[in-house]
């Protein structure tokens, strides 16, 4: 049967991939988005009862993060509207090892609302869509904590593991951890990125304050600094979040994609061969 289907945040990096999939499948999708009509802005609550209108179910991504201040509040609003409007389903996307965002995905799951919470590891395609793209088509990555491991999931297999909650029971009250199937550090992802894409990357480990200092120094807003300094510390700086699981295998019967698959895949876009101006 075809489902009325909000995905909020559904031109970001899994919520695009996630719309691709209900599309095809033939649902009704409506995307959550500030560019839509009706818009979609965390910012704006007055108007999230129009957005909801009609929907059956939900996927949840948060801006910028469940762990800054604000979130917990945003969540509860959200979720009263989902409730005053009969929404049946609700998949929250969250991070791995972040006690605020554990909050939110609490709130979530009190909320009487079939819940399934997925909560990932960082994403490959931070890579290639998001924060490390521009140094990488610079040719020079300067990171922290260069040491530290995490194991980088695909946002297509988050993609596939939110349609199979969306859309299938035995997901209510359950929260997964998807990560991906094999733990790499900065040196070694940007290792990966320069083999797939035949360029000659230098990766240069710097202390996490000459990182702060020079998103800083580039005018990036106070905000955003706190939060990617936070997930330094507290969400890669963490032993709990240096594991791989298997809940992607659990749920979609296979392996999860390996960071060299996904580079292989992108190397062929272009995209990190685009020189952008320093
Ligand atoms: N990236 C990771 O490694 C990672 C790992 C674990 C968990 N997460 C979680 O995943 C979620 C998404 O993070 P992401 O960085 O990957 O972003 P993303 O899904 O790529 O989302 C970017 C989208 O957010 C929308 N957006 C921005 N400000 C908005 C606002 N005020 N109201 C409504 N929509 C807004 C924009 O859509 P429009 O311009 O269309 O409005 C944009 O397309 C976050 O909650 C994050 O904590 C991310």
């Amino acid at each position: 049967m075809k489902q009325n289907i909000l995905v909020l945040g559904g031109n970001g990096k899994t919520g695009r991939r996630i719309l691709q999939r209900l599309n095809k499948l033939g649902h009704h999708v409506r995307v959550g988005s500030r560019r839509e009509t009706p818009a979609f802005d965390w910012h704006n609550p007055a108007a999230w009862p129009e957005v909801f209108d009609g929907m059956e179910k939900v996927y949840i991504t948060y801006q910028p993060d469940l762990a800054v201040p604000g979130a917990k509040e945003a969540i509860a609003a959200l979720t009263k509207v989902a409730q005053e409007k009969g929404i049946q389903k609700l998949v929250l996307l969250s991070g791995k090892g972040e006690v605020e965002a554990e909050r939110c995905e609490q709130i979530v799951l009190d909320s009487g609302i079939d819940t399934t919470i997925i909560r990932a590891s960082w994403f490959n395609q931070n890579f290639s869509e998001s924060f490390f793209l521009e140094p990488i088509q610079q040719g020079v990555v300067a990171l922290p904590k260069a040491h530290l491991k995490a194991p980088y999931v695909d946002a297509n297999d988050l993609a596939d593991a939110a349609v199979e909650v969306l859309l299938n029971e035995g997901h209510e009250g359950k929260i997964y951890e998807l990560t991906g199937p094999r733990l790499l550090n900065f040196k070694e992802v940007i290792a990966e990125v320069a083999k797939a894409s035949g360029r000659d990357l230098e990766f240069i480990p710097i202390s996490l304050e000459a990182y702060v200092e020079g998103m800083k120094q580039q005018g990036i807003p106070g905000d955003v600094v706190w939060l990617m300094e936070y997930l330094f510390t507290e969400v890669l700086d963490n032993e709990d979040n240096q594991v791989v699981t298997n809940d992607i295998e659990r749920l979609l019967g296979r392996k999860p994609t390996d960071f060299s698959e996904f580079a292989a895949k992108t190397a062929q876009t272009g995209i990190w061969n685009s020189a952008v101006p320093i």
